[in-house]
């Protein structure tokens, strides 16, 4: 079956020229700005180099696993400006796990099998030289495993919520920001004409990047994030003292992930059996029923962002990020330096350890500098 397999993708190609190196990508989980720039990244940097060719795997992991397996050779006309466009091109999900991937019974039930060994094989005898996995914790998790499993591997890191500690950045998280940025200065005007209290919830999952970010970009009168619980007396108490005679307004930001002193994030289960997060959202309409239970005389409206923080064109910073990044990884391929995860660290375009990139996520510390200068220009945490 292998052989049939190998036969499928060389047949166009490679049996052209037989010393040619095969790069395989991938993007996982959850989309986010910038995948594209990578993806042409690798792509422009393989040509220039000469000897290699690139090609994609849709859907994660799925492209490995169909049959015939469902890959794309990544040319230069297949890649021509797709920096400019959100989302990936090669598609993705986050119900492709090797490691736990779901099967469905026939009576509907879902088993979860170990398929990593056979991905290894796959990947390997349709002749693939390396695997440069673009993706979230999530899926630096399986590019270790695969590692750890002999495959020659280099991660991307990928992710709005920015909270992988091995880089100080990931591409997709300044766009959120922008995103959210944007929204927020709509906000300010209708509260301010109403004076209302308007809270925006965006997203970050157990992270406050998102919100601490656009909370001074946006000026914000209340940032509210996971990593410092809040107390809605405090709240209350800050909003009354902006409105004399009932007059004022107050914006608010609150991370998806926050839960007040003593309480519980707010969000949908993921449904039994699967791998998935447990969807957050909602905290912010929670805040806006307790204000209300406790008094609060002003009307308060909530808007939730969502996936829009997702979507759309990256941002130049984003685009340049990640082009840097598709560049880094096809050099690791070139040395040959594998089971490590490109990383953006003071300044610098460089790489760490896939074993160190997984280890811990980054949460925003009491004492992060921008938590200490909010508070001196005034941005109240809900403490
Ligand atoms: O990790 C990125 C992220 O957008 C989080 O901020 C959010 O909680 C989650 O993904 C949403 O996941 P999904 O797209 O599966 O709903």
């Amino acid at each position: 079956l292998f052989s049939l397999l190998n036969y499928f993708v060389h047949s166009t190609s490679q049996n052209l020229n037989c010393n040619m190196k095969k790069i395989l990508i991938s993007t996982g989980g959850g989309d986010c700005p910038g995948l594209n720039a990578v993806i042409r990244g690798v792509v422009k940097a393989a040509r220039n180099e000469g000897g290699f060719e690139v090609w994609g795997s849709k859907e994660a992991m799925n492209g490995i696993f169909s049959e015939p397996p469902d890959l794309v050779r990544l040319t230069k006309k297949k890649t021509a400006g797709i920096h400019v466009k959100g989302g990936t091109i090669l598609k993705t999900t986050n119900r492709a796990n090797p490691l736990e991937f779901q099967v469905i019974q026939e009576d509907g039930s879902i088993i979860k099998i170990d398929r990593l060994q056979e991905l290894v094989d796959r990947i390997k005898a349709l002749g693939f030289d390396a695997l440069i996995n673009i993706g979230g914790d999530g899926s630096q998790r399986i590019s270790q495993a695969l590692s750890e499993k002999g495959l020659p591997v280099v991660g991307v890191p990928k992710t709005i919520d920015n909270d992988l500690s091995a880089t100080d950045l990931t591409f997709g998280f300044s766009t959120a920001v922008q995103i959210a940025t944007d929204c927020f200065d709509k906000l300010v005007t209708t509260a301010e004409s109403h004076h209302r209290v308007m809270i925006m919830e965006v997203m970050g999952r157990d992270a406050g990047w998102i919100a601490l970010h656009t909370a001074v970009a946006g000026g914000a009168e209340i940032c509210i994030i996971p990593e410092i619980p809040y107390k809605v007396d405090s709240i209350l108490k800050k909003i009354n003292k902006r409105y004399h005679k009932g007059r004022g307004f107050i914006n608010i930001v609150i991370a998806e992930g926050a839960k007040p002193k003593g309480g519980k994030v707010v969000g949908k289960r993921a449904k039994e059996g699967s791998d998935e997060h447990i969807k957050l959202g909602g905290i912010g309409n929670y805040l806006r029923m307790q204000l209300e239970e406790k008094g609060c005389k002003a009307q308060i409206r909530t808007t939730i962002l969502g996936h829009i923080q997702r979507g759309g064109t990256p941002v130049a910073f984003d685009r340049i990020l990640a082009t840097a990044m598709g560049v880094k990884a096809f050099e690791l391929v070139k040395e040959e330096a594998f089971g490590r995860m490109v990383s953006f660290r003071n300044n610098q375009i460089e790489s760490v350890p896939l074993e160190a990139a997984v280890k811990e996520n980054k949460f925003v510390s009491q004492n992060h500098y921008f938590v200490k200068k909010d508070r001196e220009i005034g941005i109240f945490f809900g403490d």
